[in-house]
């Protein structure tokens, strides 16, 4: 979704700025844009240069290159469309009605007709169809009346305003100087020890290269960046808030290809690497153990104990990938530790009237740790008392702040906007949580437990084994680039798996495809199924498998094309159905940790056969910042 960077330093601001938008790519957008303070050859201000483009940052380079940009303070933005069609007209920075105040936004204006009405009765004229340019305007209008600086102007329009906000704002007359705020938006900033310089941005990715130093502004405050001179983060109210700067430390390593054609595909192969790094020090040889028995090792777990143990409910709150995850959680939960659990959509959960107890736990899953709608529902969730547990990827976001505590899924930054590896991240994290838990209530023997532990150590070597028959898999699904829409069925704890295979598929092959429970066929989308309706089946030797087969039997009749995930040897459905890929075997609880890799591999190999955006999809975005 939107991505923001801003400079203000000694050095040229352009490259920075390109750089970071580069790196803010993965987000998902449709326009880019820039805006300079540029300067003559005495480094005096000459004025304001905007670059916008519709598409890519490449096509912004290939505009703004060949202008010879110069200039050390800047403003750049990706735009994901909301109010108003990707355009160069919408796309940002937006500039003011006298052409003095430039901005970026992330986020939505909630009240932007009204605004705009306002504004356009005392003579401002709107050239886009954005709820962004109203902002601009406003604080225009706001420093016109009152006649205040340029920070103050912002913080009072910004009282005026609903909705959520991250904006960057620049006075071509004060090149000294970059005004930040936020609500409900995320802010970083980058700074030095001696102040010459400051970035800007939102999230780290883009500013990690220039220094660990970070600011993460809270809700509702704002930033004056002067060049030379101590920052001071002010709450909206005015008065000054206190200031912590964070050593933030991002693998910048696993922001590049690393020789894969896509970021989605050296992601489904970091599986095995990623997922021993989340399992590292947290599974643990017992030192209470003779014989090297396994155990896992939570701090989270450890120091919540006491709130964990009595709760009598647990709701876990995420949206799409992190959604799935969560189905598989609840069933790790309920199995290991015999607490009843809930999965809400965050966003129905927010405006549902929840009933939300005192000792409910309220785990809220979340990749990038900034999706709007999960962080509305934690938020709820405090204000009532619960207590609020994170499984979060994105290092120091706002969900990870915003939660009470919480565990890492540590699988390095994603980029690719279909989620791979924090998916599988995910259910690690799940899976270890669900087995101390268990273990600390008293709900799981402890023979299940060292079996269990034993065999999640194992997963990674069994992904590997999966990842090598990528070239079958390439061939198989490089056939199906006609397919109109696909079924996937599973049941157990392959049915989440069947709706993550269906979703994987539809972000990024265009292709229609739904995940039933196998059982539920024959309610409706049985009536789908014709030779030209591919059918994949989960059907690994665990629960329910004889029925599954059952299943198959009813589609073979109606002369469906099957692809079956099973377990290794499995002639049974090989002899019965079209392609068959083999997973090795495992423990029902462990199963999707396996079964969804084919099913990765399948939608990346449809959408490459048919020449698609892998990495950045139409219409999507990696961090949904709106609700
Ligand atoms: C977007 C992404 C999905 C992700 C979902 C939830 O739709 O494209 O990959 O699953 O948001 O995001 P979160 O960061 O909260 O896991």
């Amino acid at each position: 979704m939107c991505g923001i960077v801003g400079y203000i330093g000694t050095r040229d601001a352009y490259p920075i700025l390109m750089d970071g938008l580069h790196r803010l790519e993965y987000r998902g957008y449709d326009s880019a844009g820039c805006a300079l303070i540029n300067e003559d050859s005495k480094g005096k201000p000459k004025g304001l240069a905007i670059y916008k483009a519709k598409g890519k940052v490449s096509d912004l380079e290939a505009i703004a290159d060949k202008q010879n940009v110069s200039g050390t303070l800047g403003i750049a933005h990706t735009r994901w469309a909301t109010h108003g069609v990707p355009s160069e007209v919408n796309a940002h920075p937006h500039v003011s009605q006298s052409g003095n105040l430039t901005l970026v936004h992330n986020g939505i204006i909630e009240n932007y007709v009204a605004l705009r009405t306002q504004l356009e009765a005392k003579g401002f004229v709107f050239k886009s169809q954005t709820d962004t340019e109203v902002l601009v305007q406003l604080i225009e209008y706001t420093m016109n009346v009152s006649n205040e600086d340029l920070a103050t102007s912002v913080r009072k329009a910004l009282t005026k305003v609903i909705g959520a906000y991250a904006i960057c704002v620049i006075d071509r007359r004060h090149p000294e100087q970059l005004v930040a705020a936020r609500k409900s938006s995320p802010m970083v900033v980058g700074v030095v020890p001696d102040n010459s310089e400051f970035f800007i941005a939102s999230d780290a990715s883009p500013i990690a290269l220039y220094t660990k130093q970070m600011v993460y502004l809270n809700d509702e405050e704002m930033v004056v960046c002067e060049r030379g001179k101590d920052l001071i983060v002010r709450k909206l109210t005015g008065e000054q808030a206190d200031m912590e700067v964070k050593e933030v430390d991002l693998d910048l390593s696993m922001l590049d290809k690393g020789g894969f054609p896509h970021f989605m595909l050296k992601e489904i192969f970091d599986q095995p690497a990623v997922l021993r790094d989340c399992m590292c020090g947290r599974v643990i040889n017992n030192p209470y153990s003779e014989d090297g028995h396994l155990s896992v090792v939570l701090s989270a777990v450890t120091e919540h104990r006491r709130e964990l143990l009595r709760a009598r409910r647990i709701i876990i709150v995420s949206c799409g990938t992190s959604w799935h995850a969560g189905l598989i959680g609840k069933q790790l939960i309920e199995h290991f530790c015999r607490i009843p659990v809930e999965v809400a959509y965050a966003s129905e959960f927010r405006y549902s009237e929840p009933v939300i107890e005192h000792d409910d736990v309220v785990l809220a899953i979340s990749q990038s740790g900034e999706t709007a709608d999960t962080l509305a529902a934690i938020e709820l969730a405090r204000s009532q008392g619960a207590l609020v547990f994170g499984v979060v990827n994105a290092v120091g976001s706002s969900i990870a702040r915003n939660t009470d505590t919480g565990v890492y899924i540590h699988v390095g930054p994603e980029i690719g906007v279909a989620s791979t590896k924090a998916f599988t991240g995910q259910v690690t994290v799940l899976t270890m949580i669900a087995l101390a838990l268990g273990m600390a209530k008293g709900t799981v023997f402890q023979q299940e437990y060292e079996e269990t532990l034993e065999e999640l150590v194992r997963i990674p070597d069994k992904m590997e084994k999966i990842l090598k028959q990528s070239d079958k898999i390439e061939r198989m699904a490089s056939r199906f680039t006609f397919a109109r829409n696909f079924l996937y069925l599973g049941r157990g704890y392959n049915y989440p798996v069947a709706l993550e295979g269906a979703l994987k598929l539809k972000e990024i092959s265009y292709i229609h495809a739904e995940g039933y429970p196998a059982a539920e066929m024959k309610h409706g989308p049985i009536a789908l199924v014709d030779s030209e309706m591919p059918v994949v089946f989960i059907a690994t030797h665990h629960q329910l498998y004889s029925k599954i087969i059952s299943n198959m039997q009813e589609v073979i009749s109606r002369k469906g094309h099957i692809i079956a995930v099973v377990t290794e040897g499995d002639d049974h459905v090989s002899k019965m159905v079209d392609d068959v890929v083999e997973v090795p075997s495992t423990l029902a609880c462990l199963a999707p940790l396996l079964s969804v890799i084919p099913l990765q591999m399948i939608s990346y190999y449809v959408a490459v056969a048919k020449g698609l955006d892998v990495d950045q999809p139409r219409n999507l975005a990696k961090s949904v910042t709106v609700e």
